[in-house]
């Protein structure tokens, strides 16, 4: 059988054992509803409890600023569009996001446009980096909520969110980040960053899909976007996903507990990749690698389109992206990186590579043989 390589690990994650190990008796045993009045709804209830627990101690914040979700785009949205209307009752209208957001967030805020805010897309630096004059540019006293991620998610660059949340609190405005990305590969402290909010979703960091957390800061009022029963506070309505809720707690605190070793396994792995590659010419590093994510390398090979680079590669077994997943069967340039001033078809040379602990020195040599062959192959049928 063909071995198969996996370098998509900013789109998704697999599972770990371990995770599924402590997921698995609430999916059959213990399959209670945590709102049930009985044995059954307390064991539930009894595990969604520690979940939260565990979150917000290793979050550092208190256990009712923990909402559990469907994942990182139910929190983005919620947290734009609950905060956005939560702040238009005190007649703030304009909302600040940078322009490399997740589509999770874009979409929020073109639909906040629609609904009559202002929106003011923060420009970004060619390494990726959203500079603080232009968080000064931007943010105005009538702002309602500032919205910057800590890491993007197709370069890997780490964003200045320290000086977003003092802008923005300067104006009486709201701070939300995006930490979908970061929360694998950092320590996440709500009160060090002083946010409002702040999102992340289990299934970057090997747990499992469609579960999410938003924390919302107490004191902090934002509007409801799921209506229904009274979970999560009367906030969120809807049967809470037990074994997910249990399996995302379990996985960010492995994914805590092994942030060095999995880093710096990490790096080597990146390193070995560009020593590997580095024979090729016209092969560019988009984004600041030095203030990067330690799993993400988004390269531009000159003369080589993505669509056909990825399906030449997934024919060899090697699964990567040109970017985010949600945009990947689209052939739209992107957004991200002509936000940094590539020009479109540079961001059509562009292809995201994201390492994982679980990928071996072993595969990584493949993996870089493979690129090298398949560059020179498709800039051969160009010429
Ligand atoms: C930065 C960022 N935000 C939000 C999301 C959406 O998260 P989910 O897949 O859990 O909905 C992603 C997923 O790719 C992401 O990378």
């Amino acid at each position: 059988m063909k071995q198969t390589i996996y370098f998509d690990h900013a789109a998704t994650t697999p599972l770990d054992r371990r995770v599924l190990e402590k997921m698995l008796p609430y999916f059959m045993e213990n399959f209670g509803n945590a709102d049930s009045p009985h044995a059954f709804g307390r064991k539930a209830m009894s595990a969604v409890d520690s979940a939260r627990d565990k979150i917000a101690e290793l979050i550092n914040a208190r256990k009712n600023e923990v909402y559990f979700t469907s994942g990182g785009t139910e929190s983005d949205n919620w947290a734009l569009l609950g905060g956005a209307y939560a702040k238009r009752r005190e007649g703030k209208t304009h909302i600040v996001v940078s322009a490399i957001e997740h589509h999770a967030v874009l979409s929020a805020a073109e639909r906040l446009e629609k609904e009559g805010f202002t929106v003011t897309y923060l420009p970004v630096n060619e390494g990726g980096r959203v500079e603080t004059n232009a968080l000064e540019n931007a943010i105005t006293p009538n702002t309602a909520l500032v919205c910057l991620m800590a890491a993007n998610n197709e370069t890997g660059v780490l964003q200045p969110v320290g000086e977003a949340e003092r802008l923005a609190h300067a104006v009486g405005a709201l701070f939300f980040t995006d930490a979908v990305q970061l929360a694998p590969y950092a320590p996440v402290d709500v009160k060090k960053l002083n946010a409002d909010m702040l999102a992340f979703s289990a299934h970057k960091f090997y747990g499992p899909k469609g579960v999410g957390v938003l924390y919302i800061k107490n004191g902090v009022k934002i509007e409801k976007l799921v209506g229904g029963g009274e979970q999560e506070r009367g906030l969120r309505g809807g049967t809470v996903n037990v074994p997910a809720v249990v399996g995302l707690a379990e996985a960010y605190a492995l994914a805590r507990a092994e942030t060095e070793e999995t880093n710096a396994k990490l790096r080597r792995r990146k390193e070995l990749f560009l020593k590997e590659i580095s024979a090729l010419d016209g092969v560019h590093i988009n984004g600041d690698s030095e203030n990067a994510l330690p799993s993400v390398l988004n390269l531009r090979f000159d003369g080589v389109e993505n669509t056909a680079f990825l399906y030449a590669m997934d024919l060899k077994g090697v699964c990567l992206a040109a970017g985010s997943a949600c945009a990947s069967a689209s052939v739209k340039p992107s957004h991200v990186l002509t936000a940094m001033g590539l020009t479109e078809q540079q961001a059509k040379n562009s292809v995201r590579f994201s390492f994982g602990k679980n990928n071996t020195e072993a595969e990584i040599l493949r993996g870089a043989e493979l690129t090298k062959e398949t560059v020179e192959r498709l800039r051969g049928f160009a010429r």
